[in-house]
């Protein structure tokens, strides 16, 4: 009998871009594990603030990422980072977590942490009897899973993404976090050759969810 095949579709875009509400909507529909790194990022950064640490001392980061132990726990669909016993709670998404995350996130020693963590997903979704993953970020298609099924890049106006976050009741510096998140030396935000874009600034939720949709089911055959 012929295995079942494992499908990743790798989700990328700016800050507020739609990628978390997407992507969930994905894995609800197909039956895949949602796998946000961004919360990752944001988990390491709260841990490294709390431990005094500072972005623009990437020694100290180095010696302190050492000591840190991550792992995950399968909430419903949704794979949550712990770190040393500790689930990230809403505390990853406040204004200091936001002024900062980019900046740690640019440093090469932190993405390296992150890197077989975040490739070690796919084991845990097997593990969990899943089909797949869907798994958001800035460079999933680009440098995490360039070989991913299917590699969508999300994109929408200035406007409609601080609309958005401003919504949510969020204090962020979304445009900050774009430049410094595109200008990076490693691993910048890019759309990948070969990854489908979709501006979604006149489209709702639903009407982005049914194109990702449809491209997932023409990669399955259904
Ligand atoms: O929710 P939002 O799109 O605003 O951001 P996020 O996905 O929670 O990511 C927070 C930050 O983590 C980003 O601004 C990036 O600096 C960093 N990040 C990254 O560098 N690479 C990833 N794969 C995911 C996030």
């Amino acid at each position: 009998m012929a295995e079942s095949r494992f499908l990743i579709v790798a989700v990328d875009g700016g800050a507020a871009s739609g990628k978390s509400s997407t992507s969930r909507a994905i894995s609800e529909r197909f039956g895949l594990l949602h796998v946000d790194t961004g919360s990752f990022y944001r988990a390491v950064t709260f841990k490294l603030l709390e431990l005094g640490v500072a972005p623009d001392d990437p020694s100290a980061v180095e010696t302190a990422l050492a000591r840190l132990r991550p792992g995950t726990r399968v909430e419903g669909r949704s794979a949550r980072m712990e770190i040393d016993g500790w689930t990230p709670g809403d505390e990853i998404r406040s204004a200091r977590v936001n002024d900062n995350v980019s900046r740690f996130a640019a440093l090469p020693v932190v993405r390296r942490f992150l890197l077989d963590y975040q490739r070690g997903q796919a084991d845990v979704a097997r593990r969990h009897g899943f089909e797949g993953l869907v798994m958001e970020g800035r460079d999933i298609g680009s440098v995490i899973f360039p070989d991913a099924d299917l590699r969508i890049f999300l994109e929408a106006s200035s406007a409609a993404r601080a609309a958005r976050r401003a919504a949510e009741g969020h204090v962020d510096q979304i445009h900050e976090r774009d430049r410094l998140d595109t200008q990076r030396k490693t691993a910048p935000l890019v759309c990948p050759v070969g990854a489908v874009p979709i501006d979604s600034t006149h489209l709702s939720l639903s009407e982005v969810v049914d194109r990702v949709a449809t491209l997932v089911r023409s990669k399955l055959g259904t």
